[in-house]
């Protein structure tokens, strides 16, 4: 037997009907052998797994913004799982304080032309950004300005992490780098995000990877690849801590810049008023005192004294039941019908802020005493 026909058969002159029965049998033999083998390759592939779970995520993504039926290729799909659906972002311009100047300028540089695209078709001048960066200490609200941004836009937006092109698995981070903008296109108007950038396009050096600087060389350029396309509706945003580990070829793409610093004691005032704003407070909480004690504290250290304040008074509930459990053991029995007294948290008061601000001095003293002594065992 030969792929299913018998020997015989393929030894004499054949009939016009046997040579269609030999060419069915070896069509069907050559189909099954090259389903068992793609079944084979696919279950040996450990990749399969990940490939039809992030062709599920991306499916259900793609159907939550609102796209359907756009075809991708497998790259793309990877990509796709990391789009975020403006909807599901909790992040508004109100849950930022005291960054009015930076929200204003975000809003007339790059939502108005995302939104009145209209107005804007055909002039090369008006169009997004291409690259936007966002810069300055860690904690000052970078994220939670692109976050609202992103609501606030209504585009989609691509969460891009390192990790995501140069996942071990996938390996082809140039197929994977090409799909994001690819991507990007095709969902436009879209924001590829990609926060902490200097971890991702950090300076090129002798140091780096052939495959890192290769993906980072093809970034650029399908990045400059956008200018081409005078209606494309794509950017670029990046945030850092530290951008002068951003490799200068990077930053020369991102011209549109907004610093975002250390609060100053009118903004720390303003975000711990944010803060605390759903909080009950006592009225002798005076925040303006807290803001002035304050200096060189970033929004993050604020929200963290905060929540060591509210604890306090959690704190003293706790042992407030405690003692009361006590007595009760302690008293006879004869006062066991009397009524529990309404148990309630007592106001936030500015002696817990206090007590908040000085442990956030103890804990930030530890933190630079750790560092110096790091640098001096380098
Ligand atoms: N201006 C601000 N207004 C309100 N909350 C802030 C502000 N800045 C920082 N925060 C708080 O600090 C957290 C961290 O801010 P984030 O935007 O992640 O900082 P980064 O600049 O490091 O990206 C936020 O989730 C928020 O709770
Ligand atoms: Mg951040």
């Amino acid at each position: 037997m030969l792929g299913g026909v018998p020997r015989d058969v393929l030894l004499r002159p054949l009939t016009r009907s046997e040579v269609l029965s030999v060419m069915l049998r070896l069509t069907v033999f050559g189909a099954a052998t090259y389903y068992s083998i793609k079944w084979v390759v696919e279950t040996l592939d450990p990749t399969q797994k990940q490939k039809s779970q992030a062709k599920e995520r991306s499916e259900k993504l793609m159907k939550q913004i609102g796209v359907e039926r756009a075809s991708l290729n497998e790259y793309e799909t990877n990509v796709a799982t990391h789009l975020v659906d403006p909807r599901s972002i909790k992040v508004t311009w109100r849950d930022i304080a005291g960054l009015d100047d930076v929200i204003t300028e975000m809003q007339d540089t790059v939502i108005l032309p995302f939104q009145k695209q209209h107005l804007f078709q055909g002039s090369r001048l008006l169009q997004p950004p291409r690259g936007v960066l966002l810069y300055g200490p860690p904690g000052c609200g970078k994220t939670l300005i692109a976050k609202a941004t992103a609501k606030a836009s209504g585009c989609r937006f691509i969460n891009l992490q390192a990790s995501t092109l140069t996942d071990k698995w996938y390996g082809e981070s140039q197929k994977l780098t090409a799909a994001v903008f690819s991507l990007a296109v095709k969902l436009q108007p879209c924001i590829i995000f990609i926060d902490e950038i200097d971890s991702f396009l950090r300076n090129r050096s002798s140091l780096d990877h052939e495959a890192t600087a290769m993906m980072k060389a093809q970034f650029m350029s399908l990045w400059d690849g956008l200018e081409t396309g005078a209606n494309t509706q794509v950017m670029v945003m990046g945030a850092t801590n530290r951008p002068q580990d951003v490799d200068p070829a990077i930053l020369r793409r991102m011209p549109t810049t907004f610093h975002v610093g250390l609060p100053n004691t009118a903004q720390r005032q303003q975000i711990l008023r944010l803060i605390l704003s759903g909080e009950n407070l006592s009225r002798a909480v005076n925040l303006s005192e807290l803001a002035e004690q304050t200096d060189g504290y970033s929004g993050s250290d604020l929200r963290e004294l905060c929540r060591e304040a509210a604890m306090y008074r959690v704190r003293d509930y706790v042992h407030m039941q405690d003692m009361r459990q006590i007595v009760q053991q302690l008293q006879l029995d004869d006062h066991d019908d009397e009524p529990e007294e309404d148990a309630q948290l007592r106001p936030v008061s500015q002696v817990d802020l206090l007590l908040g601000l000085e442990k956030m001095r103890e804990s930030k003293l530890a933190t630079v005493a750790a560092k110096l002594g790091e640098e001096s065992l380098d």
